[in-house]
C-alpha cells in the first residue's frame, strides 16, 4: 500500500445542534478573547450563544461577514486588521467556505511574522498564532476539515490557494440545523460541491484506499439526498446526510485533493465570478466523460455508489453514472451548459490558461489533460 499521512481537525464534533455545547467546549473556556466572524444569515442564531460567553466574563468581538463571492485579498485584510487590533486568543467562523477560509486565515495570520502573501502555496503556512474553531453552515466546501484556504487576488483575478497542516482547526463543528435556511439555489451548488470533492478523490490519480471509504460514501449520502434537501429545506434527515457527504468530502481533500473539475472550474470563478459550487457542477460531467477511459472501474464504482445498478461493462455503468449527475443537476435548477452563464467560445483559450496553471490539481487529473483538452472539455458545455 503507498504512503499516505491523514491530518485531520483536533477534534470533529457533530450532530443536530451540536452548536450549543460551544460555549462548554475547552478552546472557548480556556480563551479570554474570542472574535467570532459570521456569515450575515447566522447572526441571529449566533448572537446569544455569544452574549452567554461574554456573561461567563470573557470578551467577544463578532464580525459580521457580509461579502459576496469569493474572498479577495483586500477584503482579507480588511478582516485582519480588525483581527490584529483585538488579539484574540481563539478565532471561531461560522459560515459557508469563505468565512471558514478567512477564519482559518485569520487565526493563522494574527501576529505572524510572515506576510500572507508570503504564505501561498503549498507547505509555505509554517505555524497559526490563534486557536481556531470551524463551524459549517453550508454543506458544501469541506473547508471545517481541510487544510485549505483560499483567496482570490482582485488584481490578477487568480485564485490563491494556501495549504498548510497549520489551516486544520483546533475543532470543527457540523451542525445540520445551521443549514436548515440555507436557500435551494445555495443548497444545490454547495452540495454538487461536495459531491465534487468526493469523486474528484475517488478517480483521482493518487486516489487512496483510506480515503476512498470517505469518498464513497460520501458520494451515496449526497446523491440520496440532494434533491430532497433541495426540495424541502427543512428535511432534517436530508439535511444531516449532506452534512456528514461534505465532511467526507472535506476529509478527502488534504491527502489527495480533487483534479480536472477544480482545476478547470478556477478561472470560472476567478475571472467571471460564477459561484464555486456552480462552476464545478456544471464541468463534473464533461471531466468525467474525458476521464473515463483512464479507469473505466473506478468511474464505474461512483455510478454504484449513486445508485446506479452494474451495466454490460463498466464503461456502461460509469456512464450510466455520468447521465445520472446530469439528471441531479437539472432536477436541483443547475444549468447544463456554460453559454447560460454568459460564457462564450472566446473565453475559452483564456480559461485554459488559468487551468493550464492550477497545477497543483492539474497533476491529480486520473490522465494528461492538455489545454486543447481543457478547450474541447469547456467546449462540449457551451
Ligand atoms: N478551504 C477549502 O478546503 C475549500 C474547498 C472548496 C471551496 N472553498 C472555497 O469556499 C468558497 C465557497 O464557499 P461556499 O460554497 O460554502 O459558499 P459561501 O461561503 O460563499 O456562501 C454562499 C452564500 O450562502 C450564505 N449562507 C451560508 N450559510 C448559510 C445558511 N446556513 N443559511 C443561509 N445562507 C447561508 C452566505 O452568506 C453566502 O451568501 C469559495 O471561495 C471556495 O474557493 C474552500
Ligand atoms: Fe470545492
Amino acid at each position: 500500500m503507498d504512503l499516505i499521512i491523514l491530518q485531520q481537525p483536533g477534534k470533529i464534533v457533530i450532530g443536530e445542534n451540536c452548536i450549543h455545547q460551544l460555549a462548554e467546549d475547552n478552546l472557548i473556556t480556556l480563551s479570554d478573547k474570542i472574535l467570532f466572524l459570521v456569515a450575515t444569515p447566522l447572526l441571529k442564531t449566533i448572537q446569544p450563544i455569544c452574549d452567554g460567553i461574554s456573561l461567563s466574563g470573557k470578551k467577544v468581538v463578532i464580525i459580521e461577514y457580509d461579502f459576496a463571492g469569493e474572498p479577495t485579498f483586500n477584503q482579507f485584510e480588511s478582516l485582519l486588521n480588525k483581527s490584529e487590533y483585538f488579539q484574540p486568543d481563539c478565532i471561531v467562523g461560522v459560515g459557508g467556505g469563505s468565512v471558514l477560509d478567512c477564519a482559518k486565515l485569520l487565526a493563522a495570520m494574527t501576529g505572524n511574522e510572515q506576510q500572507y502573501s508570503d504564505v501561498i502555496g503549498v507547505g509555505l503556512l509554517r505555524k497559526r498564532m490563534k486557536k481556531l474553531i470551524c463551524i459549517s453552515t453550508t454543506s458544501g466546501t469541506g473547508s471545517e476539515v481541510s487544510p485549505i484556504a483560499i483567496l482570490l487576488n482582485e488584481e490578477t483575478e487568480a485564485k490563491s490557494g494556501i495549504v498548510s497542516p497549520a489551516l486544520l482547526a483546533d475543532a470543527a463543528y457540523i451542525d445540520p440545523a445551521l443549514t436548515i435556511g440555507l436557500p435551494p439555489k445555495i443548497t444545490a451548488e454547495t452540495g454538487m460541491d461536495a459531491l465534487c470533492h468526493c469523486i474528484e478523490a475517488y478517480t483521482n490519480k493518487f486516489a487512496h484506499p483510506t480515503v476512498d471509504t470517505y469518498a464513497l460514501k460520501g458520494i451515496k449520502l449526497i446523491a440520496e439526498n440532494l434533491e430532497k434537501a433541495y426540495s424541502d429545506g427543512s428535511d432534517m434527515e436530508a439535511r444531516s446526510a449532506l452534512s456528514l457527504g461534505s465532511m467526507y468530502g472535506g476529509l478527502c481533500l488534504g491527502p489527495v485533493n480533487t483534479h480536472g473539475v477544480h482545476c478547470l472550474s478556477y478561472g470560472l470563478g476567478g475571472k467571471y465570478h460564477i459561484s464555486h459550487g456552480l462552476a464545478n457542477a456544471i464541468l463534473l460531467p464533461g471531466v468525467l466523460r474525458f476521464n473515463l477511459d483512464a479507469s473505466p472501474d473506478r468511474h464505474a464504482e461512483v455510478a454504484i455508489a449513486m445508485g446506479i445498478k452494474r451495466r454490460e461493462n463498466d464503461t456502461e455503468t460509469a456512464l450510466a453514472g455520468i447521465e445520472f449527475i446530469e439528471h441531479l443537476s437539472g432536477k436541483c435548477g443547475i444549468p447544463g451548459s456554460l453559454s447560460v452563464l454568459g460564457i462564450t467560445e472566446n473565453d475559452l483559450s483564456g480559461l485554459a490558461d488559468i487551468a493550464m496553471n492550477v497545477t497543483r490539481l492539474l497533476k491529480n487529473n486520473p490522465k494528461a489533460l492538455t489545454k486543447e483538452d481543457a478547450i474541447e472539455i469547456y467546449k462540449k458545455l457551451i
